[in-house]
């Protein structure tokens, strides 16, 4: 298994000719039709037992029946929930760290792949304007990178509290009803409580968190404030300037979610809705969004990583030779993880070889997108947009259908290898969402879309 052999050579053919022809679709069709559970495990149940197969056999199972059974988050018809567009760069380069089993966890084993990343991270946290001491590293996602940034928050907040004398109570944070998902879990799993806070626009202000936080009778057990850079939902980019005065009047930490839309700090047209981010604790923006990344990439940064590293970094014997010097940056020490794929190198190889500004290009195509598929829905008569797109995402409604219409319009268009177009939910409404991010993605295929409404 571990020698070349001729097996070896025959899998390095196949498998990276495989590899060239799906790096070579362009465009990436949609696929993903016949998702049949009996189906999928007939043809894959067998494969697996006490012999071995010839490799040949196994990539042809592969080809026919699991590939075709996942709708590619990275085909340009691909408008559901947050989409995905690694460049070939991205894709290629992270062919190349699977081979190179970087065991991303210390500068001890890793230096020059951390060097790289920390290049990056330190490109995002400019963007952000983060001062020059913030850092962090690369994790697998929003989800991981919300969890570890309010640990840290948590964890500072314990230690305010006992130095003040209040010990073993339970802390809450300040959140909106549309801050993601991971949030609420990521509360539940620390054993904390959302103060959420009533919004009429969806876009938490910070006249609204102030309203809410002098009206609660518990502001003592407040640890931080959550606001979102660009709701999964509607990609709305919350008031950050107004939600960080009033987290910094009352002692709170401050994260900023931009898992989705963090990336519109690369897109000068949208850039001044961010203003206020530079006051961020910590920071998540997930490059396997909309920094072209493959999956899985999110980008975590501190404002003040020591204080990171003072909660997450694992103590043992066997860990005390890569903390021996303290200058040295260890990606371990910023999360609740231990082994860690240098994922951040496909983003850094693929940011060098194209430029920042073919991102910011690349970014800006998806806004005006949005702008575009607006003002056609604008257009027909049947349509109602429900509110002007600030990112990426475009939220709409056929007037007069119900759940059912909107499903089968949705089935249709995948069946039909068109789109991807899951609906979404707005008010308790089920209406319609695009959410944009592929540069490949076209306004006629928005116009063909739309018309499949009529
Ligand atoms: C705003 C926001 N935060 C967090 C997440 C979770 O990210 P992940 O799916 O990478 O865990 C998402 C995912 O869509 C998101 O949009």
């Amino acid at each position: 298994m571990h020698s070349v052999d001729p097996t070896t050579e025959q899998m390095i053919r196949a498998v990276l000719a495989y590899a060239e022809n799906r790096l070579r679709l362009d465009p990436v069709p949609l696929d993903g039709v016949n998702r049949d559970p009996a189906a999928l495990h007939a043809t894959l149940a067998g494969l697996l037992g006490g012999e071995s197969h010839n490799p040949d056999q196994v990539l042809g199972a592969y080809t026919s029946c699991v590939a075709p059974a996942v709708i590619s988050a990275d085909s340009p018809r691909f408008l559901g929930f947050i989409p995905a567009a690694p460049t070939k760069a991205a894709l290629l380069f992270d062919m190349l760290v699977s081979c190179a089993s970087i065991q991303g966890i210390s500068w001890l084993e890793a230096a020059g792949a951390i060097q790289a990343e920390n290049i990056v991270l330190r490109l995002i946290a400019d963007r952000a304007g983060l001062p020059a001491s913030a850092g962090g590293c690369f994790v697998s996602g929003g989800s991981a990178a919300n969890l570890s940034a309010l640990v840290v928050a948590r964890e500072v907040a314990k230690r305010k509290a006992a130095h003040a004398g209040h010990t073993g109570r339970r802390l809450r944070a300040v959140v909106s009803a549309d801050a993601h998902s991971s949030i609420t879990n990521t509360l539940r799993i620390l054993e904390m409580d959302p103060l959420i806070v009533a919004t009429s626009d969806h876009r938490l202000t910070g006249a609204a968190l102030r309203a809410a936080i002098e009206a609660d009778g518990d502001p003592a057990s407040l640890a931080a404030v959550v606001a979102t850079a660009g709701t999964t939902n509607a990609g709305i980019i919350d008031d950050l300037a107004g939600a960080a005065t009033v987290a910094r009047e009352h002692g709170l930490w401050f994260h900023v979610d931009g898992a989705y839309g963090g990336a519109g700090l690369f897109a000068p047209s949208v850039r001044a809705a961010y203003d206020g981010i530079e006051h961020a604790d910590s920071f998540v923006l997930d490059p396997h969004k909309w920094l072209f990344a493959p999956f899985d990439c999110a980008a975590l940064l501190y404002r003040d990583p020591a204080l990171a590293r003072s909660v997450h970094k694992q103590d043992a014997s066997y860990l005390d030779v890569i903390h021996s010097d303290p200058a040295e940056w260890n990606p371990t020490d910023y999360a609740y993880h231990l082994t860690r794929r240098a994922r951040g190198l496909p983003l850094w190889f693929s940011l060098s070889v194209h430029g920042v500004s073919a991102y910011t290009e690349a970014i800006e195509s998806a806004i005006s997108l949005a702008r575009q598929a607006a003002a056609e829905i604008g257009k027909r008569g049947y349509l109602e947009l429900i509110r002007e797109p600030d990112l990426g995402i475009v939220l709409f409604r056929r007037t007069s259908w119900a759940q059912d219409q909107y499903q089968d319009w949705a089935d249709a268009l995948l069946r039909d290898q068109v789109a991807f177009i899951p609906p979404s939910a707005w008010q308790g409404e089920t209406v319609a969402r695009f959410a944009f991010l592929h540069p490949h993605t076209s306004i006629d295929l928005v116009r063909q879309i739309l018309d499949r409404m009529d």
